[in-house]
């Protein structure tokens, strides 16, 4: 249970920035990510940056995910929907290829249509692309998931990128 509850943690992650009218939305994913965070009153590893976040959003204790698995879950995230609803029923890399409906309308597709401009950073994995479009992508896809999705350093770095180009358009 315990590892699902931090892929919803992670979806709150979301932050709305409000540099525009509307906001912004970034979506930060961590790949293989516990609870090794203090706001989940982990007294080892040491997170400024998350508890900086934290004290500012909603943390959730108890969260529930429709499906145990990689690309199925993520959808869900990114859709709102059931696997039976949205298609995802496995792993969208390499030989297992499963893709969600292409009639889905997905966060990004709803957020891109009113306007509000998203980024996601760290682990995407879903498809197909034009279901998942960002204006801003950081993702597996384009570099080693030891980097993107596992090296919090870089999701930082790739976090503030994506600030710094909504803050210039
Ligand atoms: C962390 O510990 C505090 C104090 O015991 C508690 O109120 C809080 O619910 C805990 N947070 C989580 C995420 O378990
Ligand atoms: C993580 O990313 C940072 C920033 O790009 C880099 O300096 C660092 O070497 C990376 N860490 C690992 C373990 O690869």
């Amino acid at each position: 249970m315990r590892p699902l509850l931090f892929v919803v943690f992670i979806s709150l992650l979301m932050c709305v920035f409000t540099h525009g009218k509307k906001g912004n939305v970034l979506v930060l994913i961590g790949d293989d990510a516990g609870f090794e965070t203090a706001i989940y009153n982990n007294s080892v590893c040491q997170t400024p940056g998350l508890n900086y976040l934290a004290r500012r959003s909603i943390i959730f204790e108890n969260a529930f995910t429709s499906v145990s698995s990689c690309s199925p879950s993520r959808s869900a995230i990114l859709s709102g929907l059931p696997q039976h609803q949205n298609g995802m029923y496995g792993l969208h890399n390499t030989v297992h290829h499963f893709n969600s409906f292409t009639e889905l309308k997905s966060l990004p597709l709803i957020l891109q249509k009113a306007g509000i401009k998203t980024g996601i950073v760290g682990k995407k994995n879903v498809g197909p692309e034009a279901v998942y479009p960002f204006d801003f992508e950081v993702t597996e896809e384009q570099m080693s998931i030891n980097q993107i999705a596992r090296n919090i350093t870089l999701m930082k770095d790739k976090a503030s990128e994506f600030l710094s180009k909504i803050k210039s358009e």
